[in-house]
Protein backbone atom coordinates (compact mmCIF):
# COMPACT_ATOMS: atom_id res chain seq x y z
CA UNK A 1 0.00 0.00 0.00
CA UNK A 2 1.43 3.65 -1.09
CA UNK A 3 1.46 6.19 1.12
CA UNK A 4 0.79 9.61 -0.33
CA UNK A 5 4.44 10.88 -1.00
CA UNK A 6 4.80 7.71 -2.77
CA UNK A 7 1.51 8.12 -4.57
CA UNK A 8 2.87 11.52 -5.80
CA UNK A 9 6.29 10.05 -6.51
CA UNK A 10 4.56 7.54 -8.86
CA UNK A 11 2.40 10.10 -10.19
CA UNK A 12 5.62 12.20 -11.85
CA UNK A 13 6.93 9.02 -12.56
CA UNK A 14 3.79 8.08 -14.64
CA UNK A 15 3.65 11.63 -16.02
CA UNK A 16 7.08 11.31 -17.48
CA UNK A 17 8.65 13.84 -15.07
CA UNK A 18 12.46 13.14 -14.04
CA UNK A 19 13.35 12.54 -10.72
CA UNK A 20 16.21 14.84 -10.07
CA UNK A 21 19.33 14.34 -7.07
CA UNK A 22 17.28 16.80 -4.35
CA UNK A 23 13.51 15.46 -4.95
CA UNK A 24 11.60 13.36 -2.60
CA UNK A 25 12.28 9.74 -3.51
CA UNK A 26 11.39 5.87 -1.60
CA UNK A 27 14.22 4.52 -0.13
CA UNK A 28 13.56 1.25 -2.56
CA UNK A 29 14.24 3.67 -5.65
CA UNK A 30 17.22 5.32 -4.08
CA UNK A 31 18.81 1.73 -3.25
CA UNK A 32 17.75 0.13 -6.64
CA UNK A 33 19.72 3.24 -8.55
CA UNK A 34 22.32 2.59 -6.51
CA UNK A 35 22.88 -0.85 -7.02
CA UNK A 36 22.11 -0.71 -10.76
CA UNK A 37 24.40 2.23 -12.03
CA UNK A 38 27.05 1.40 -9.77
CA UNK A 39 27.39 -2.02 -11.14
CA UNK A 40 26.96 -0.36 -14.57
CA UNK A 41 29.87 1.70 -13.78
CA UNK A 42 32.13 -1.74 -12.37
CA UNK A 43 31.00 -2.99 -15.34
CA UNK A 44 32.55 0.05 -17.72
CA UNK A 45 35.85 -0.35 -15.50
CA UNK A 46 35.92 -3.93 -15.62
CA UNK A 47 35.22 -4.08 -19.64
CA UNK A 48 38.64 -2.44 -20.42
CA UNK A 49 40.47 -5.81 -19.11
CA UNK A 50 39.52 -7.82 -22.12
CA UNK A 51 40.29 -5.39 -24.94
CA UNK A 52 43.31 -4.51 -23.19
CA UNK A 53 44.97 -7.98 -23.25
CA UNK A 54 45.08 -6.54 -27.39
CA UNK A 55 46.44 -3.24 -27.37
CA UNK A 56 49.97 -4.09 -27.51
CA UNK A 57 48.97 -6.97 -29.99
CA UNK A 58 47.24 -4.98 -32.53
CA UNK A 59 47.70 -6.54 -36.28
CA UNK A 60 47.89 -2.27 -37.58
CA UNK A 61 49.08 0.70 -36.15
CA UNK A 62 45.16 2.06 -37.01
CA UNK A 63 43.14 -1.46 -35.41
CA UNK A 64 46.17 0.00 -31.97
CA UNK A 65 44.57 3.70 -31.63
CA UNK A 66 40.76 2.55 -32.81
CA UNK A 67 40.95 -0.20 -29.72
CA UNK A 68 42.69 2.44 -27.07
CA UNK A 69 39.96 5.12 -28.09
CA UNK A 70 37.57 2.69 -27.32
CA UNK A 71 39.42 1.26 -23.90
CA UNK A 72 39.50 5.37 -23.15
CA UNK A 73 35.93 5.56 -23.77
CA UNK A 74 35.21 3.08 -21.38
CA UNK A 75 36.90 4.77 -18.81
CA UNK A 76 35.07 7.89 -19.14
CA UNK A 77 31.58 6.21 -19.40
CA UNK A 78 32.48 4.31 -15.46
CA UNK A 79 33.33 7.69 -14.45
CA UNK A 80 30.19 9.35 -15.81
CA UNK A 81 28.12 6.68 -14.25
CA UNK A 82 30.38 6.63 -10.95
CA UNK A 83 29.19 9.99 -10.64
CA UNK A 84 25.55 9.49 -11.25
CA UNK A 85 25.51 7.09 -8.45
CA UNK A 86 26.93 9.54 -6.07
CA UNK A 87 23.96 11.85 -6.43
CA UNK A 88 22.38 9.37 -4.87
CA UNK A 89 23.88 9.93 -1.64
CA UNK A 90 27.18 6.70 -1.64
CA UNK A 91 30.76 7.65 -1.65
CA UNK A 92 33.06 6.29 -5.06
CA UNK A 93 35.20 4.68 -2.35
CA UNK A 94 31.92 3.26 -1.02
CA UNK A 95 31.76 1.72 -4.15
CA UNK A 96 34.84 0.58 -5.36
CA UNK A 97 35.12 -1.31 -2.02
CA UNK A 98 31.86 -3.25 -3.01
CA UNK A 99 33.49 -4.34 -6.53
CA UNK A 100 37.32 -5.23 -4.98
CA UNK A 101 35.45 -7.18 -2.01
CA UNK A 102 33.12 -9.54 -4.61
CA UNK A 103 29.94 -8.05 -2.79
CA UNK A 104 29.26 -5.88 -6.32
CA UNK A 105 28.23 -7.23 -9.33
CA UNK A 106 29.52 -6.12 -12.92
CA UNK A 107 28.42 -7.87 -16.46
CA UNK A 108 28.59 -11.48 -16.71
CA UNK A 109 30.07 -10.85 -20.35
CA UNK A 110 33.23 -9.97 -19.15
CA UNK A 111 34.45 -12.84 -17.40
CA UNK A 112 35.41 -14.38 -20.51
CA UNK A 113 38.99 -14.60 -22.13
CA UNK A 114 39.74 -12.63 -25.12
CA UNK A 115 41.78 -15.32 -27.14
CA UNK A 116 42.27 -14.37 -30.14
CA UNK A 117 42.00 -11.23 -32.68
CA UNK A 118 38.69 -11.84 -33.87
CA UNK A 119 37.39 -11.02 -29.99
CA UNK A 120 38.10 -7.78 -30.09
CA UNK A 121 35.80 -7.62 -33.08
CA UNK A 122 33.21 -9.82 -31.79
CA UNK A 123 33.58 -7.66 -28.44
CA UNK A 124 32.66 -4.46 -30.74
CA UNK A 125 29.97 -6.54 -32.96
CA UNK A 126 28.07 -8.79 -30.23
CA UNK A 127 29.45 -7.33 -26.79
CA UNK A 128 28.91 -3.54 -27.94
CA UNK A 129 25.77 -4.54 -29.79
CA UNK A 130 23.92 -5.79 -26.76
CA UNK A 131 25.22 -3.01 -24.53
CA UNK A 132 23.38 -0.55 -26.89
CA UNK A 133 20.32 -2.56 -27.14
CA UNK A 134 19.99 -1.94 -23.61
CA UNK A 135 21.17 0.93 -23.10
CA UNK A 136 19.28 3.06 -25.10
CA UNK A 137 16.19 2.15 -23.22
CA UNK A 138 17.89 3.51 -20.53
CA UNK A 139 18.35 7.27 -22.15
CA UNK A 140 14.85 7.60 -20.86
CA UNK A 141 15.25 5.96 -17.17
CA UNK A 142 12.69 8.77 -14.76
CA UNK A 143 16.49 9.60 -12.93
CA UNK A 144 18.04 12.08 -14.24
CA UNK A 145 21.71 11.80 -13.69
CA UNK A 146 21.29 8.51 -15.12
CA UNK A 147 18.84 9.31 -18.33
CA UNK A 148 22.01 12.07 -19.08
CA UNK A 149 24.38 10.02 -18.24
CA UNK A 150 23.05 7.31 -21.22
CA UNK A 151 22.68 9.59 -23.35
CA UNK A 152 26.30 10.92 -23.70
CA UNK A 153 27.62 7.07 -23.53
CA UNK A 154 24.91 5.39 -26.63
CA UNK A 155 26.56 8.10 -28.84
CA UNK A 156 29.88 6.93 -28.31
CA UNK A 157 28.99 3.08 -28.07
CA UNK A 158 27.30 3.37 -32.02
CA UNK A 159 31.54 3.67 -32.88
CA UNK A 160 32.14 1.26 -30.94
CA UNK A 161 29.99 -1.64 -32.46
CA UNK A 162 30.86 -0.11 -35.98
CA UNK A 163 34.60 -0.67 -35.14
CA UNK A 164 34.17 -4.13 -34.23
CA UNK A 165 32.02 -5.28 -37.09
CA UNK A 166 34.44 -3.24 -39.83
CA UNK A 167 37.33 -5.23 -37.89
CA UNK A 168 35.06 -8.56 -38.74
CA UNK A 169 34.26 -7.46 -42.27
CA UNK A 170 38.15 -7.58 -42.91
CA UNK A 171 38.59 -10.78 -41.74
CA UNK A 172 35.40 -12.34 -42.89
CA UNK A 173 34.77 -11.36 -46.20
CA UNK A 174 38.28 -10.06 -47.28
CA UNK A 175 40.47 -11.88 -45.02
CA UNK A 176 42.06 -15.59 -45.47
CA UNK A 177 40.32 -18.79 -45.01
CA UNK A 178 42.53 -18.70 -41.59
CA UNK A 179 40.94 -15.52 -40.46
CA UNK A 180 37.15 -16.61 -41.34
CA UNK A 181 37.79 -19.98 -39.10
CA UNK A 182 38.94 -17.79 -36.26
CA UNK A 183 36.38 -15.34 -36.45
CA UNK A 184 33.65 -18.42 -36.46
CA UNK A 185 35.63 -19.79 -33.74
CA UNK A 186 35.22 -16.24 -31.87
CA UNK A 187 31.23 -16.58 -32.22
CA UNK A 188 31.32 -20.10 -30.94
CA UNK A 189 32.38 -18.58 -27.82
CA UNK A 190 30.50 -15.43 -27.43
CA UNK A 191 27.08 -15.72 -28.83
CA UNK A 192 25.57 -17.31 -25.49
CA UNK A 193 27.14 -15.27 -22.97
CA UNK A 194 26.20 -12.46 -25.59
CA UNK A 195 22.46 -13.19 -25.01
CA UNK A 196 23.38 -13.59 -21.23
CA UNK A 197 24.10 -9.94 -20.85
CA UNK A 198 20.52 -9.14 -20.81
CA UNK A 199 19.97 -10.61 -17.39
CA UNK A 200 17.74 -13.83 -16.18
CA UNK A 201 14.42 -14.60 -18.33
CA UNK A 202 11.48 -12.44 -17.15
CA UNK A 203 10.26 -15.26 -15.36
CA UNK A 204 13.12 -15.02 -13.44
CA UNK A 205 14.28 -11.42 -13.00
CA UNK A 206 13.75 -10.07 -9.24
CA UNK A 207 13.70 -6.60 -9.74
CA UNK A 208 11.88 -6.19 -13.25
CA UNK A 209 8.66 -5.14 -12.32
CA UNK A 210 9.42 -3.28 -9.67
CA UNK A 211 12.49 -1.12 -11.74
CA UNK A 212 9.48 -1.16 -14.58
CA UNK A 213 7.02 0.31 -12.39
CA UNK A 214 9.91 3.16 -11.34
CA UNK A 215 10.69 3.61 -15.11
CA UNK A 216 14.10 2.47 -14.67
CA UNK A 217 13.76 -0.53 -16.90
CA UNK A 218 11.57 0.28 -19.64
CA UNK A 219 11.52 -2.69 -21.34
CA UNK A 220 12.30 -6.38 -20.23
CA UNK A 221 15.30 -8.85 -20.50
CA UNK A 222 13.66 -11.33 -22.58
CA UNK A 223 12.03 -8.14 -25.03
CA UNK A 224 15.75 -7.08 -25.35
CA UNK A 225 17.09 -10.64 -26.09
CA UNK A 226 15.09 -11.24 -28.57
CA UNK A 227 15.43 -7.76 -30.33
CA UNK A 228 19.42 -8.48 -30.25
CA UNK A 229 18.92 -11.82 -31.59
CA UNK A 230 16.52 -10.54 -34.30
CA UNK A 231 19.21 -7.54 -35.54
CA UNK A 232 22.11 -9.56 -35.11
CA UNK A 233 21.26 -13.13 -37.39
CA UNK A 234 21.29 -11.23 -40.45
CA UNK A 235 24.81 -9.14 -39.58
CA UNK A 236 25.89 -13.18 -38.49
CA UNK A 237 25.03 -14.08 -42.15
CA UNK A 238 26.40 -10.90 -44.06
CA UNK A 239 29.46 -11.81 -42.37
CA UNK A 240 29.00 -15.81 -43.60
CA UNK A 241 30.00 -16.95 -39.40
CA UNK A 242 26.93 -19.68 -38.23
CA UNK A 243 25.71 -18.87 -35.37
CA UNK A 244 26.30 -21.74 -32.79
CA UNK A 245 22.23 -22.82 -32.25
CA UNK A 246 20.69 -25.45 -34.09
CA UNK A 247 17.48 -24.27 -32.85
CA UNK A 248 18.12 -20.45 -34.44
CA UNK A 249 14.91 -20.23 -36.92
CA UNK A 250 12.83 -17.69 -38.40
CA UNK A 251 8.89 -17.65 -36.60
CA UNK A 252 6.81 -15.96 -39.65
CA UNK A 253 4.03 -15.22 -37.08
CA UNK A 254 6.04 -13.83 -34.04
CA UNK A 255 8.00 -11.88 -36.79
CA UNK A 256 10.93 -12.88 -34.76
CA UNK A 257 13.80 -15.71 -34.37
CA UNK A 258 12.89 -18.55 -32.10
CA UNK A 259 16.34 -19.77 -30.52
CA UNK A 260 17.92 -22.43 -28.17
CA UNK A 261 17.38 -22.89 -24.20
CA UNK A 262 20.45 -20.62 -22.74
CA UNK A 263 22.44 -22.55 -20.07
CA UNK A 264 21.10 -20.25 -16.80
CA UNK A 265 23.79 -22.23 -14.51
CA UNK A 266 26.59 -21.20 -16.51
CA UNK A 267 24.75 -17.74 -16.24
CA UNK A 268 24.60 -17.80 -12.45
CA UNK A 269 27.82 -19.81 -11.77
CA UNK A 270 29.49 -17.06 -13.43
CA UNK A 271 27.76 -14.25 -11.53
CA UNK A 272 28.52 -15.74 -8.34
CA UNK A 273 32.18 -15.49 -9.20
CA UNK A 274 32.92 -18.21 -10.79
CA UNK A 275 33.55 -17.80 -14.55
CA UNK A 276 36.87 -18.13 -16.37
CA UNK A 277 38.15 -14.92 -15.45
CA UNK A 278 36.51 -13.68 -12.61
CA UNK A 279 39.34 -13.56 -9.67
CA UNK A 280 41.33 -12.65 -12.84
CA UNK A 281 39.56 -9.48 -13.60
CA UNK A 282 39.20 -8.87 -9.68
CA UNK A 283 42.58 -9.07 -9.18
CA UNK A 284 44.09 -6.53 -11.91
CA UNK A 285 40.82 -3.89 -10.65
CA UNK A 286 42.63 -4.59 -6.36
CA UNK A 287 45.94 -4.11 -8.06
CA UNK A 288 45.47 -0.68 -9.90
CA UNK A 289 43.96 0.45 -6.88
CA UNK A 290 46.80 -0.56 -4.48
CA UNK A 291 49.05 0.98 -6.94
CA UNK A 292 47.34 3.73 -7.30
CA UNK A 293 47.21 4.73 -3.08
CA UNK A 294 50.33 6.47 -3.13
CA UNK A 295 49.05 8.86 -5.96
CA UNK A 296 45.95 8.92 -4.21
CA UNK A 297 47.00 10.29 -1.16
CA UNK A 298 49.36 12.78 -2.88
CA UNK A 299 46.50 14.46 -4.47
CA UNK A 300 44.04 14.81 -0.84
CA UNK A 301 47.28 15.82 1.01
CA UNK A 302 48.05 18.80 -2.02
CA UNK A 303 43.92 19.43 -1.10
CA UNK A 304 44.42 19.52 2.61
CA UNK A 305 47.33 22.05 2.03
CA UNK A 306 45.64 24.08 -0.37
CA UNK A 307 42.55 24.26 1.75
CA UNK A 308 44.76 25.08 4.77
CA UNK A 309 45.95 28.20 3.24
CA UNK A 310 42.72 29.47 2.12
CA UNK A 311 41.65 28.98 5.39
CA UNK A 312 44.46 30.56 6.87
N1 LIG B 1 25.81 -9.77 -15.38
C1 LIG B 1 25.88 -9.69 -14.03
N2 LIG B 1 24.79 -9.64 -13.22
C2 LIG B 1 23.59 -9.68 -13.84
C3 LIG B 1 23.43 -9.73 -15.24
C4 LIG B 1 24.62 -9.78 -16.02
N3 LIG B 1 24.58 -9.86 -17.34
N4 LIG B 1 22.11 -9.74 -15.53
C5 LIG B 1 21.47 -9.69 -14.34
N5 LIG B 1 22.35 -9.66 -13.33
C6 LIG B 1 22.05 -9.68 -11.90
C7 LIG B 1 21.34 -8.41 -11.46
O1 LIG B 1 22.29 -7.38 -11.15
C8 LIG B 1 20.62 -8.93 -10.22
O2 LIG B 1 21.56 -9.11 -9.17
P1 LIG B 1 21.71 -8.03 -7.96
O3 LIG B 1 20.35 -7.97 -7.29
O4 LIG B 1 22.79 -8.58 -7.09
O5 LIG B 1 22.07 -6.72 -8.64
C9 LIG B 1 20.20 -10.33 -10.63
O6 LIG B 1 21.11 -10.74 -11.65
C10 LIG B 1 18.77 -10.43 -11.11
O7 LIG B 1 18.64 -9.87 -12.41
P2 LIG B 1 17.46 -8.84 -12.73
O8 LIG B 1 17.09 -8.93 -14.17
O9 LIG B 1 16.33 -9.04 -11.76
O10 LIG B 1 18.21 -7.46 -12.39
P3 LIG B 1 18.04 -6.04 -13.12
O11 LIG B 1 16.61 -5.59 -13.11
O12 LIG B 1 19.04 -5.15 -12.49
O13 LIG B 1 18.42 -6.30 -14.68
C11 LIG B 1 20.27 -5.59 -16.07
C12 LIG B 1 19.77 -6.62 -15.02
C13 LIG B 1 19.43 -5.73 -17.34
C14 LIG B 1 21.76 -5.88 -16.38
C15 LIG B 1 20.08 -4.19 -15.49
O14 LIG B 1 20.74 -4.14 -14.24
C16 LIG B 1 20.65 -3.09 -16.38
O15 LIG B 1 20.06 -2.71 -17.37
N6 LIG B 1 21.83 -2.54 -15.96
C17 LIG B 1 22.40 -1.38 -16.61
C18 LIG B 1 23.08 -1.69 -17.92
C19 LIG B 1 24.24 -2.63 -17.78
O16 LIG B 1 24.82 -2.80 -16.73
N7 LIG B 1 24.56 -3.29 -18.91
C20 LIG B 1 25.57 -4.34 -18.96
C21 LIG B 1 26.90 -3.70 -19.09
S1 LIG B 1 27.39 -3.53 -20.77
C22 LIG B 1 28.58 -2.33 -20.67
O17 LIG B 1 29.18 -2.17 -19.66
C23 LIG B 1 28.87 -1.44 -21.84
C24 LIG B 1 30.06 -1.98 -22.62
O18 LIG B 1 30.24 -1.09 -23.70
C25 LIG B 1 31.33 -1.96 -21.84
Amino acid sequence: EMDADERTFQQRLDDGIKIEPKDWMPEGYRKTLIRQISQHAHSEIVGQLPEANWITRAPTLERKAILLAKVQDEAGHGLYLYCAAETLGVSRDELLEQLHSGKAKYSSIFNYPTLNWADVGMIGWLVDGAAIMNQVPLQRCSYGPYSRAMIRICKEESFHQRQGYDALVKMCREGTPEQKEMAQDSINRWWWPALMMFGPSDADSVHSAQSMAWKIKINSNDELRQKFVDQTVPQAEYLGLTIPDPDLKWNEEKGGYDFGAIDWAEFYEVIKGNGPCNRERLAARVKAWDDGAWYREGLLAHARKKQAARAA
